[in-house]
């Protein structure tokens, strides 16, 4: 389907994975225009395989339907009675839609609901997503930023390396340190769980570290952070406050699953911070790490840019699909069962990811 969320350029079906999944035995439709904003013809996908037409007769009869993000429930009146809806569904964010999938009796699959065990990693969105985000957020401040990057010595003089502070470091973090060193920085980094700290190392950055109290050993529950205690909040507070007024460029990823984005920069801290220097605030569609951060907008506050995205992915609308087509299509293919002529979960992906089925929400995390 096309995507109809404002902003939204991608995609969740490419040519390579109509032709996977027609493979596999799945007759496949697409909605005409749905790849346009990702660079992908309708007759790109009719030369894959798919039929391609309008909404109403692309969900007719189906028994799946793909999405980047939750469709329209009221454009799924034709689908087949039970059919799945996979997709990142925001199911915190848009409950409402949720809700109206349980009562049409459909059964939806939250895939950012996906377990971080090893057989799933390949199913991931969030990764796959994240890691784009985290490469975007640096190229962004970067081209905001009035200054190069790398050291640079010239017949005119030099030019000293910028230093870029990543507050997070998951995927979407790993992602920007790499890049901002790629770029010639000199990168540092902080998060909550104790095993993020090789990981800065291993990619050439300083990890920056509350010492005074314990943070989240090793991984964490699920490789998630949760949220931390006053305590440690002061602390990481005072360690922030004196590393940020050194830096050019900060790059805040934290998140906790469920929960509005942490605090991490309050604009007392940006005060300290160097005139013309540029934060980029990947929570921001949650909220914001980043006190004064507004999405899609470039916020000055004591000279300070302050920008982050609405859907940072969708600013790198063919690589994101490319990603997220394939994470649907892994997931459909380790599950397809030949005589079923479909996918059936097992119990331990199924219970993570399936929000509705049988009328009614089922999943634990919408129950609580
Ligand atoms: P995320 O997007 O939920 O959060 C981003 C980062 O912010 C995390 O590293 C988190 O610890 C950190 N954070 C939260 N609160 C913070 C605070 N107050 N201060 C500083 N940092 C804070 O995390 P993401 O990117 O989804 O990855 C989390 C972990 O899961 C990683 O270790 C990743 O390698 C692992 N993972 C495992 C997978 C698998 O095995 N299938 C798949 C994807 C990720």
């Amino acid at each position: 389907m096309t995507e109809r969320a404002p902003g939204e350029t991608r995609v969740s079906a490419t040519p390579e994975t109509v032709k996977k999944l027609t493979a596999l035995g799945a007759q496949l439709a697409v909605e005409s225009g749905a790849g346009v904003s990702a660079s992908i013809s309708d007759e790109d996908y009719a030369s894959a395989g798919a039929s391609v037409a309008d909404v109403a007769q692309t969900v007719a009869g189906a028994d799946i339907v793909l999405g980047v993000q939750a469709p329209d429930p009221a454009l799924l009146a034709g689908v087949n009675s039970g059919a799945w809806i996979v997709a990142g569904l925001d199911p915190f964010g848009k409950r409402e839609r949720i809700d109206a999938y349980a009562s049409a009796g459909l059964e939806a699959l939250a895939m950012e609901f996906m377990p971080r065990i090893t057989r799933a990693q390949s199913m991931d969105i969030l990764s796959s997503q994240s890691n784009l985000a985290g490469y975007k957020a640096v190229l962004a401040a970067a081209d905001t930023y009035g200054r190069a990057f790398p050291m640079m010595m010239t017949a005119a003089g030099t030019i000293s390396a910028t230093k870029a502070f990543v507050m997070g470091v998951g995927v979407a973090g790993l992602q920007a340190i790499a890049t901002a060193r790629r770029l010639g920085a000199q990168v540092s980094a902080t998060d909550v769980r104790s095993a993020t700290k090789e990981q800065i190392l291993s990619l050439g950055a300083k990890p920056i570290f509350v010492e005074s109290v314990a943070g989240i050993e090793g991984e964490g529950s699920g490789g998630y952070a949760t949220e931390m205690g006053e305590e440690y909040q002061k602390a990481q507070a005072e360690l922030v406050s004196s590393h940020i007024a050194k830096q050019d460029i900060v790059i805040t990823t934290a998140l906790i699953p469920g929960r509005p984005a942490p605090r991490l920069v309050t604009d007392a801290q940006i005060a300290t911070m160097k005139a013309g220097s540029v934060i980029f605030d990947l929570a921001a569609p949650q909220g914001g790490n980043v006190e004064g951060t507004v999405a899609d907008q470039v916020v000055e506050r004591h000279g300070v840019k302050i920008i982050g995205y609405s859907n940072t992915p969708a600013h790198l609308p063919a690589d994101a699909s490319a990603l997220f087509a394939r994470n649907l299509f892994n997931f459909l293919s380790a599950f397809w069962d030949k005589e079923a002529g479909g996918p059936v979960l097992d119990e331990e992906i199924g219970d993570a990811i399936r929000l509705t089925k049988g009328g009614k929400i089922v999943n634990a995390r919408l129950l609580d």
